[in-house]
């Protein structure tokens, strides 16, 4: 039986990845950890561990014994850039208490990268695998040195690291802080209100992902032979290149009155403009075949199916 830990797993993609790999491996075989302790009705119980505390980190994981850990656990862009010591901590010390227990312990770790790993010098359209990566903000740092970090893991200590660098992720679960998080909101809004005010100007374009799509792709590259892969810790993926303009429009195609104003957040637009317009996942496609499912039509439809459950709103 394969047993899995997933720290920061009452989070936006968490709470989607735990019931994922309950499906995959059996309930009594996934222990969902966060910040704190939490228990919901119909969700598995979420045990306290914070990936600060080496202790506590080495206690839970030597309890619970996993094959595999999906480090979850960080603060985003713009709530990294609010609070930048201590996305430090969390998403750089975090990384390492957790690379130093895989190393003590022997279980493979998964650890999510971003588009934040690029920055403005980075070429924005068809961005390379391997290209430039001088990011301007704290989340950005700790993200290009977490891809480093783990490949001197697997490379010095033979650690199983492996992680991929995912775009906005859209889903019916609700974001934690980023600059991408107008994708979500939008859904909810156009249920909710018939219109939306975006933070990003109507023709700012980034890599998006439908969740159950960021789902399959870490779980596939955890199955994956690790033989074939070269770029393990950092692998490109998208699956749609949306801007706020071009997802109301996928919008209007369900609700045909829905509105798009905007009032720029100047902060989260600097950071959305320093990062990549598309990015170029063939490493992905080639090391370990992946592929998205979901486009833009797909994901607006079965968004707002989700949304108007959620929120027991009827089709208009
Ligand atoms: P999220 O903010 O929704 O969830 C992160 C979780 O980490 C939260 O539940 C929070 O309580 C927890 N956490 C914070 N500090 C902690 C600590 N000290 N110890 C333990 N847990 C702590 O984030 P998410 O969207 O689920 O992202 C998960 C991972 O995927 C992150 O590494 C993120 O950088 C990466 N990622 C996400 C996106 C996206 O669009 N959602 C895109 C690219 C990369
Ligand atoms: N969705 C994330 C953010 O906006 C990208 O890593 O912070």
């Amino acid at each position: 039986m394969t047993r899995v830990l997933v720290t920061g797993a009452a989070g936006q993609i968490g709470s989607a990845l735990v019931p994922a790999l309950q499906d995959a491996y059996g309930e009594a075989a996934v222990v969902a950890t966060d910040l704190h302790e939490r228990h919901t009705e119909g969700a598995a119980p979420v045990h306290a561990l914070d990936c600060t505390d080496r202790d506590q980190i080495t206690v839970l994981l030597r309890r619970h014994n996993p094959d595999v850990v999906y480090h979850l656990a960080a603060l985003l862009s713009a709530v990294g850039e609010r609070h930048p010591q201590r996305a430090y901590d969390v998403n750089l010390g975090g990384l390492f208490n957790m690379l130093e227990a895989a190393r003590e312990q022997g279980f493979a770790l998964f650890t999510p990268s971003s588009i934040a790993a690029f920055g403005p010098s980075t070429p924005g359209d068809r961005t390379p695998q391997d290209t430039l990566q001088r990011p301007t903000t704290m989340y950005g740092v700790t993200k290009v040195a977490g891809e480093l970090l783990c490949d001197y893991y697997h490379t010095r200590y033979g650690v199983d690291t492996r992680g991929v660098r995912y775009p906005g992720i859209i889903s019916a679960t609700p974001p934690g802080g980023g600059t991408t998080d107008y994708a979500v909101e939008i859904f909810f809004a156009a249920v909710e209100k018939g219109s939306y005010t975006s933070f990003l100007a109507p023709d700012t374009q980034l890599d998006m992902m439908y969740m159950p799509d960021a789902i399959r792709a870490a779980m596939d590259l955890m199955e994956a032979d690790g033989r074939r892969l070269r770029h393990r810790n950092a692998f490109n993926v998208t699956a749609m290149q949306l801007t706020p303009a071009t997802l109301a429009s996928a919008i209007r195609a369900h609700i045909p009155t829905f509105t798009l104003d905007c009032e720029v957040d100047p902060m989260r637009q600097a950071i959305a403009e320093s990062w990549p317009r598309e990015l170029d996942d063939s490493a992905a496609r080639e090391e370990w075949g992946w592929s998205p499912h979901y486009d833009l039509t797909e994901t607006t439809a079965d968004m707002l199916r989700l949304v108007r459950e959620r929120t027991a709103t009827p089709a208009h």
